[in-house]
This record gives C-alpha cells, sequence and structure tokens, in this order.
C-alpha cells in the first residue's frame, strides 16, 4: 500500500515536472518594461495584466532573446468599448536592421470587431501588413495566440489554425529572419489618432483603465527539452485548408494585393500563402 502511494507521488512529481519545463512562468521569463506599477503578475506568474489609463499604457519583455522558437500566449482583450486601444504580442531584435513579428489588436467600440493587425520586418524592412477579422470576440475567453519561427518560415496561428506563413525565399533574394535573436514584447497602449475606424473613433477616458490579460506563456526553443517538431514544422494538407479558409473569409488586408502602394515585395509573386 504504502509502495503504491509512494509510486503515484513519484509518477505524478515527475509528470508536472515535465511539465514545468515547457510551461513559462511570467515571473522567471519577463520583466515589466514600462508603465509604473500598470502591469501585474498574478496568479502565481500564470496571468499577467496590462493596463492603460490617460496617464500612461504598460508593456513587458522577455527576459531571453530567442533564435527561433515556438512562442504561445492565451490573451484576454479590453472589452466593451476598446476604441483607440492596441494590445500587442511581437518578437523583435533592436536596432535600424532589425527583425519584427508582429501581432497588433486594435481596439473598436462596443458592438464592433476588433481588427488583427500583423507584420513581419526583415532587416528593418517592414509594410508587409496584413489584417484579419476573429471567428470569435476575443474579449470573452482567452484564446490561444502563436508565433512558430523555425529556419524555414514564420507562421502565426490563432487558436493553433495558421492565419499567415511567410517563407524563408532568400534563394529570390527576399530575406529571412535568422541572424539576429528576438525577445518576446507585449504592450497596451493608446492609438487614438489611427487604431480605430482610421482614426475617425477616439478613445473613451472615462472607461478607463483599461486591462488585458495574459496567461499560460510558453517558448519551445531549440535548447528546451522535449519535443523539436516545430523546428522543421511546415503546414500539412490540413494546415493549408485552414489557411485558405481564413484567407478567404477573414482576410481584410493584404499587402501583396494593395496595387495603390508602390513598393514590391518579392515574395508576392512566389506564393499565394504569404
Ligand atoms: C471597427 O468596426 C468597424 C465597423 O464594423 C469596422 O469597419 C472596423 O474595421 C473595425 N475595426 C477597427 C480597428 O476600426
Ligand atoms: C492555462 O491557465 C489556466 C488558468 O491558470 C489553467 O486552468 C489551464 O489549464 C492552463 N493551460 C492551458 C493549456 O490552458
Amino acid at each position: 500500500m504504502a509502495n503504491r502511494v509512494s509510486i503515484t507521488l513519484l509518477v505524478s512529481l515527475f509528470v508536472s515536472s515535465l511539465l514545468a519545463a515547457s510551461a513559462g512562468n511570467f515571473y522567471r521569463d519577463v520583466d515589466i518594461t514600462w508603465g509604473d506599477g500598470r502591469g501585474k503578475i498574478l496568479r502565481r506568474g500564470n496571468t499577467l495584466s496590462l493596463s492603460l489609463d490617460k496617464t500612461s499604457g504598460s508593456g513587458f519583455q522577455s527576459k531571453r532573446a530567442y533564435l527561433f522558437g515556438r512562442f504561445d500566449v492565451q490573451m484576454k482583450l479590453v472589452p466593451g468599448n476598446s476604441a483607440g486601444t492596441v494590445t500587442t504580442f511581437y518578437l523583435t531584435s533592436q536596432g535600424n536592421k532589425h527583425d519584427e513579428i508582429d501581432f497588433e489588436f486594435l481596439g473598436n467600440q462596443s458592438g464592433n470587431p476588433y481588427t488583427l493587425h500583423t507584420n513581419v520586418y526583415t532587416q528593418g524592412q517592414g509594410n508587409r501588413e496584413q489584417e484579419f477579422r476573429l471567428w470569435f470576440d476575443p474579449t470573452l475567453k482567452f484564446h490561444t495566440y502563436s508565433i512558430l519561427w523555425n529556419p524555414q518560415r514564420i507562421i502565426i496561428l490563432v487558436d493553433n489554425i495558421p492565419i499567415r506563413v511567410f517563407s524563408n525565399l532568400e534563394s529570390i533574394g527576399v530575406p529571412y529572419p535568422k541572424n539576429q535573436a528576438m525577445k518576446i514584447q507585449a504592450s497596451l497602449w493608446d492609438a487614438e489618432d489611427w487604431a480605430t475606424q482610421g482614426g475617425k473613433v477616439k478613445t473613451d477616458w472615462s472607461m478607463a483603465p483599461f486591462t488585458a490579460y495574459y496567461r499560460n506563456f510558453s517558448a519551445l526553443t531549440t535548447d528546451s527539452s522535449g519535443f523539436k517538431g516545430w523546428l522543421t514544422q511546415d503546414l500539412d494538407v490540413h494546415g493549408r485548408k485552414l489557411l485558405r479558409w481564413v484567407q478567404k473569409y477573414y482576410m481584410l488586408y493584404n499587402y501583396c494585393a494593395d496595387r495603390r502602394r508602390r513598393f514590391s515585395h518579392r515574395e508576392c509573386t512566389r506564393s499565394r500563402f504569404l
């Protein structure tokens, strides 16, 4: 009897330490970098809240920089009238030739949908915006937002559904992020001059403070133990089907399809899945 209890105990200790190795903890993994107390780590490091009022927003960044990885976080966005607010989760390196992979959620008036804005910068060059509607209300529950970044491609996912792929096309002269390590950054800030309906709808400060929640941060990196499948991950048939579904019904804007903008992006001629 005593034996069985201790074996069960050992097994459960082993399982929970495996989970601990992949699950992040905000105390261990990030620093709140600005906002003078408006960013808070809660629930023993599982949850982090950012808030915004008329004086300031707030933000955090990962302690370490990563070269490739799969980064997942669950977020619950500012509910109600979130016009003018922007909530972000992104990877970025430093300097004027920096690389960057962005999630930015643009708030809206009550009852109107958020816009998910994404961008990819390589060696300081961005202008690769794609915008989406979500197929759910991101303020009601937590949903999972992920960036997978390996040497061949970047895949941006929402609840594990791929919404965007940026492939390594160095062979046709498109720079690809692969030499500069990036840190996770996240913020809640005010951009009422452009964020909502092109800047027409301003922030209603009587609703402040605005609060967004992040939880269950996880980073799979080249040095984490366990699952390494992300390092070579590509879309399979099912993934391509989902990506087409998102692009067909939920994509609002695609830089590759914007003829009014003069810059030419070579990657746009290569593939429908960008
Ligand atoms: C806000 O709602 C309006 C009306 O539905 C929509 O046109 C707009 O794209 C939404 N998002 C933003 C960020 O303005
Ligand atoms: C995320 O966090 C919540 C609340 O702390 C927890 O119940 C849940 O099991 C965690 N993991 C996932 C994968 O949702």
